[in-house]
């Protein structure tokens, strides 16, 4: 199949740009991220869009970013954390490479939780993270060819944990 070498799935704040753009680097192939296809798109930040026009909207964006972006891109493509939500979506990934980026609550919070930037953490970054996980851990889960842990770890060992799960599936 075509598009991506390598899709990265996980919860916002779990490291996606940057083991991302890791593993390009060490695959010498290119990067691209959903997000920032949407903010260069659309001209406003992925917040601006949450307030003006709300989740719903953005989704709608955003299945429309994710599909063109694994058609267009041969490289290592990061999904928004969200993106996994829709079913059509989660269909599209069938087929290819897709490493859950995991992490667990404290992690997490330590991550993103005083990170305005990002809507769905802003208040009560710990009981929304939790809620968020239930909700998205068995989609995460469902689309994944391999799942790498990132607690306590750096990016570079991250992307070394990746790289070795990718060599398993292609051996
Ligand atoms: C979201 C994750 C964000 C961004 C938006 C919604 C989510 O992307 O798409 O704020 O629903 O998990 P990152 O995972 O790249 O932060």
């Amino acid at each position: 199949m075509t598009g991506p070498a390598v899709v990265l799935v996980g919860p916002m704040g779990v490291g996606k740009s940057t083991v991302g753009q890791l593993l390009a680097q060490r695959l010498d192939l290119g990067y691209r991220d959903t997000d920032d296809d949407i903010v260069a798109a659309e001209g406003r930040s992925i917040a601006e869009i949450f307030v003006d026009e709300g989740e719903a909207a953005f989704r709608a964006v955003e299945k429309r970013a994710v599909r063109r972006a694994l058609t267009e891109h041969d490289g290592v493509l990061a999904l928004g954390g969200g993106a996994i939500l829709d079913a059509d979506t989660r269909g599209l990934l069938a087929g290819h490479q897709v490493v859950y980026l995991s992490m667990d609550v404290e992690e997490a919070v330590k991550r993103t939780g005083l990170n305005a930037a990002r809507p769905l953490l802003a208040v009560n970054p710990r009981k929304q993270w939790r809620e968020l996980m239930e909700a998205r851990r068995h989609l995460y889960e469902e689309v994944a060819t391999a799942v790498v842990a990132t607690d306590g770890r750096t990016p570079e060992e991250v992307s070394e944990v990746a790289l070795d799960a990718l060599e398993l599936k292609e051996a």
